[in-house]
């Protein structure tokens, strides 16, 4: 019989009770949709919390991520607890960030999103390599307390910060509405944010890193794939369009 992965199994709840305590009462739990793990927003008498199972076999270096990043001050939700693929993590009630970007086009979240990677770039890195978050889609991010806060850290790695910038970039303009003029410039805003965080000259150096992205969203997205190659050309060759 397959494994029936939407469930909870006793490692969870073992998981669970040993995060909060052992007479711990579930009043409600929930799996909320995500890309490659499992992810349940669990209420109990205690405090709610996220239970994450891993199915990629990251746990234990997303668990070490999250507490290095939470010790060095970045905004991360708080690791409680890790047993095998498990982990038990603060539930941050806030509103995901691909909602604030696609629906509500907030410069707020595109300026606070900016300057959390900046933070991360500066504070992450391993005896002057530069670790990078890779998987920095704007579902990954969340607006907390008016914070944003970063909850994905499963594929940190060290790399160049501005493969993190065009990733976020190419998941603001390849989500619908897609390649929209103020979606341009929430990204021109996230850019110069980022620039003034960190420093570093961002508008250039991150232009070959979105068209890679563009063309890699593109071999997952066979509706859209004539848009994202031509949008990775236009950018490589003519530069960033000049917004009226
Ligand atoms: N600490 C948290 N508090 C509130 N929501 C969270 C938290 N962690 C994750 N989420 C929500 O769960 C979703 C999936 O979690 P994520 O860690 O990104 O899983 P995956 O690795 O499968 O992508 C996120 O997009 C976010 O909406
Ligand atoms: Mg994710």
């Amino acid at each position: 019989m397959p494994q029936n992965l939407t469930l909870l199994d006793s490692p969870g709840w073992n998981a669970l009770r040993k995060a909060l305590n052992q007479r711990v009462v579930v009043i409600n739990e929930r799996l909320i949709p995500s890309k490659r793990n499992r992810v349940w927003v669990v209420e109990t008498d205690v405090r709610p919390v996220i239970l994450k199972r891993s199915l990629s076999g990251k746990a234990e270096g997303e668990f070490a991520h999250l507490a290095k990043a939470r010790q060095s001050g970045l905004d991360v939700p708080f690791p409680l607890y890790r047993s095998e693929d498990y982990m038990v993590i603060e539930y941050l009630p806030g509103e995901r960030c691909d909602s604030l970007i696609n629906h509500m086009f907030s410069i707020k979240a595109a300026e606070c999103l900016a300057v959390w990677l900046a933070r991360f770039h500066e504070k992450m890195g391993d005896g002057g390599r530069p670790m990078i978050m890779a998987d920095a889609e704007l579902t990954n991010f969340l607006l907390c307390d008016g914070r944003v806060y970063g909850v994905d850290l499963e594929d940190v790695v060290e790399g160049d910060p501005m493969d993190d910038i065009g990733q976020l970039l190419t998941s603001i303009l390849g989500s619908e509405p897609i390649f929209t003029p103020v979606k341009f410039d929430l990204c021109m805003r996230l850019m110069d944010a980022y620039e003034n965080e960190s420093g570093s000259e961002t508008r250039e150096s991150v232009r070959p890193f979105v068209a890679r992205h563009l063309r890699l969203s593109a071999t997952t997205r066979p509706l859209f794939r004539r848009t994202l190659l031509d949008a990775a050309r236009r950018l490589e060759h003519d530069g960033w369009p000049v917004l009226a």
